[in-house]
């Protein structure tokens, strides 16, 4: 046997904190615990079109019978709720944070309000939580500091709500973050360039806020990231270099805010997979990269209200996918006719 091989330590050492966590998690709560928070839940719904939970959530059924609730098959306590489209209103009870077991919180496209309880992810740090979805509600005020204790996270999708406060830099300890979206709310202040830390993510939605200052180029390094949508805040500053070097990038968006500086003209060599390039409503200014043709899944390109300049490259026309060109308001000149041959396009506007 391998005499004090540390990886064995370590794996050991791992598996028994993992059972004690587990056994202090059981110890703590039970199944009776889960009925309550749902109890408490269901007391707190104060518009339910269909009745559903009145008639469904009954305490003659067990827990794990209910709709929206799905509990684990060895333990039978609740793991994943998700009460996503019932048309609920209402609030969220601290209970919440006492289904330990769970995994997935989502109730998003419903219409609860008022703040999230700080109880409710409160000892998730012991926890397996991975998505929570409260996107498309009416949920207000800052989030709690807790969700950011969450080392399991994997999604956290908070669009269109009307949270506020600043997105905060503890957000860093989430390593396994792969989507966040904040889009839609009313957060304030600059973009934590702890972001950047976050290397799992893949996809980062932040647009339609009020986020002020520069783009952090700290976000260079989330060499995973597909979709970066930025769009209708107040930022400025330029476009960090770094981005255009994030190679799995199938989105970028940009719009409608005060950015300054150039596309890099070889902008298309290292981001091949680009499929939509939004930057309409700021002030960019310089040429549209002559290799803009390179990206050759580019669908959508958005370049209107800047001050581009120079003539339209003419490989443009290669670009058979675009089906969306907006190049207007711009300082651009010369003839169009060269590429409008070719190209398959379903929207073209070129003031
Ligand atoms: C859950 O624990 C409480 C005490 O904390 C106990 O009264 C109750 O009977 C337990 N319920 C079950 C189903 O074990
Ligand atoms: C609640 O809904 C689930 C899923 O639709 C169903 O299987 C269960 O029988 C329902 N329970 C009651 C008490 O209506
Ligand atoms: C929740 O349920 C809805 C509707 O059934 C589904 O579309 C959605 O993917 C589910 N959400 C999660 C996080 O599993
Ligand atoms: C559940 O949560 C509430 C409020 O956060 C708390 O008062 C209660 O002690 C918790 N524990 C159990 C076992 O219900
Ligand atoms: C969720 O609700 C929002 C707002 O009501 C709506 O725009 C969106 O399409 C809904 N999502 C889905 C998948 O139906
Ligand atoms: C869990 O989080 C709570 C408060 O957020 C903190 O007091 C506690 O020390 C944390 N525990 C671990 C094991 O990280
Ligand atoms: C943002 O806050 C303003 C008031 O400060 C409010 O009128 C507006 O509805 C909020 N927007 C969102 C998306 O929550
Ligand atoms: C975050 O990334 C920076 C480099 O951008 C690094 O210096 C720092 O140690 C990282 N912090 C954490 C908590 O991983
Ligand atoms: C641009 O963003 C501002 C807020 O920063 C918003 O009021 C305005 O409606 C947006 N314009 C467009 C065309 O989206
Ligand atoms: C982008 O990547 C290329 C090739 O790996 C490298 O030469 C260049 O310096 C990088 N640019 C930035 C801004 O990181
Ligand atoms: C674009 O297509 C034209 C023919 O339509 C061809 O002459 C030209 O070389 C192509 N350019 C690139 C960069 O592929």
């Amino acid at each position: 046997m391998a005499k004090n091989n540390p990886l064995i330590v370590i794996i050991t050492v791992f598996l028994v904190l993992s059972l004690m966590l587990s056994l202090v998690k059981a110890a703590a709560t039970n199944v009776t615990t889960d009925q309550h928070a749902l109890l408490a839940l269901k007391d707190r719904i104060k518009y339910d079109p269909t009745n559903l939970l009145d008639k469904n959530w009954s305490t003659s059924t067990s827990i794990c019978t209910w709709i929206g609730v799905t509990c684990g098959v060895h333990h039978h306590r609740v793991t994943i709720l998700n009460i996503s489209y019932f048309g609920l209103a209402g609030t969220l009870p601290p209970q919440l944070g006492n289904l330990s077991f769970l995994q997935v919180l989502a109730i998003g496209n419903n219409s609860f309000s008022g703040s999230l309880p700080d109880e409710l992810f409160f000892l998730r740090n012991l926890s397996s939580l991975r998505v929570v979805d409260l996107s498309y509600n009416q949920l207000s005020g800052t989030i709690p500091s807790s969700i950011f204790q969450i080392s399991s996270l994997e999604r956290l999708d908070l669009t269109s709500n009307m949270f506020n406060g600043q997105i905060p830099s503890t957000i860093s300890k989430c390593q396994q973050l792969q989507m966040l979206s904040l889009a839609y709310n009313n957060f304030t202040g600059y973009i934590p360039k702890e972001i950047g830390n976050l290397t799992m993510l893949k996809e980062l939605y932040l647009g339609i806020n009020e986020l002020q200052g520069e783009i952090p180029h700290e976000l260079g390094n989330l060499a995973k990231l597909e979709i970066l949508t930025l769009a209708s805040n107040t930022l400025t500053g330029t476009i960090p270099s770094t981005i255009f070097n994030l190679s799995s990038l199938r989105s970028m968006g940009f719009t409608n805010n005060s950015l300054t500086g150039n596309l890099p003209p070889e902008m298309c060599q290292y981001i091949p997979a680009l499929q939509r390039l939004t930057m309409s409503l700021n002030q960019f200014t310089g040429r549209i990269p002559v290799n803009l043709w390179r990206c050759r899944n580019l669908q959508i390109v958005s370049l209107s209200y800047n001050q581009f300049e120079g003539s339209i490259p003419r490989d443009i026309g290669n670009l058979t996918s675009v089906n969306q060109l907006f190049l207007g308001f711009n300082n651009l000149k010369g003839t169009v006719q060269a590429f409008l041959s070719n190209i398959n396009l379903f929207a073209l506007f070129i003031a």
